[in-house]
């Protein structure tokens, strides 16, 4: 069995069409969506991740302001910008990017975040109405994975999935959002015994550990379709944290490293920009 790859990139090209005739539309209203990103210190993959979001900004139309910050940014200093860009009408989404430098406490800068402009869905309230099952802001890479698994037709209700990481970030939003899709889910971490055994249960194998290649052939049920969330640098290229050769000849569906999920993240989050654009005009 050959599996059929899952372009994130092809379908993020699609959204990015879409998303520019919305942006034009919504400029002929009067609307200009707009996105703040907060990169404090000097993390060269943040520095790629957040020059990516400021030039997808630039092609779908959404104003963009990127708050750099020295690496030694005090927690208030850090929190005046937060609070600025909650007050500011024309900015509707606030990312501030990860990992934040050592001294900061991420958590309570991300709690000042106000929730209707969290648009990476990390604020405890957001993060409590996908627990709850009510509307909210969803992550983006979560998110991504979802609009991936349904672009593709794949069956959700009553299947399997694994999920491996227990991230805020990945594995716990994602397992929310397949348990709302009725799949039969269970999360697995660094401490799951017989990993194996479990992963070869799977329907839908979402990989989110960080570790490259760490999914094996022999962990993959024939015909499973596989998300691989990985990046992962070795010897300066970019992999995932799926043996994607290797299991290529197993899966159903796989989702490429580049090329896959990463792709879906940054359309996910114009997605959320432009729904609380929406959101602050009604
Ligand atoms: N760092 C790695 N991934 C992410 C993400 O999705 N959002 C933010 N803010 N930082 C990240």
């Amino acid at each position: 069995m050959m599996a059929e790859i899952l372009s994130g990139k092809q379908m993020s090209e699609q959204l990015t069409q879409e998303q520019q005739e919305r942006v034009a539309a919504l400029r002929a209203q009067g609307i200009v969506p707009g996105l703040a990103v907060i990169l404090a210190g000097e993390n060269p993959a943040s520095e790629i991740y957040v020059r990516n979001k400021k030039t997808m900004c630039d092609t779908i139309g959404v104003h963009s302001e990127v708050v750099r910050l020295p690496n030694d940014v005090s927690q208030e200093d850090l929190i005046a910008h937060v609070e600025r860009l909650n007050q500011d009408p024309a900015i509707h989404g606030i990312l501030v990017q990860l990992p934040l430098p050592e001294h900061l406490d991420e958590a309570a800068v991300l709690a000042r975040v106000l929730p209707e402009k969290d648009v990476d869905g990390f604020h405890v309230v957001n993060a409590g109405k996908l627990f709850a099952g009510l509307p909210g802001v969803v992550p983006c890479t979560p998110k991504g994975i979802l609009y991936m698994l349904h672009q593709a037709g794949i069956e959700l209700k009553g299947k399997e999935a694994v999920v491996i990481g227990r991230s805020n970030i990945v594995g716990k939003p994602v397992a929310m959002l397949l348990l709302q899709e009725h799949c039969t889910v269970t999360i697995c971490h660094s401490r799951t015994q017989n990993l194996k055994d479990v992963t070869r249960r799977a329907d839908i194998l979402v990989a989110a550990i960080g570790k490259p290649r760490f999914v094996t052939a022999d962990m993959v049920k024939p015909g499973a379709t596989v998300i691989d969330v990985g990046v992962n640098r070795v010897d300066g290229k970019v992999c995932g944290d799926v043996d994607f050769d290797a299991v290529k000849e197993v899966a159903g569906h796989l989702t490429p490293v580049p090329g896959g999920v990463g792709k879906m993240t940054i359309s996910m989050l114009m997605e959320n920009t432009l729904e609380a654009a929406c959101r602050s005009a009604r």
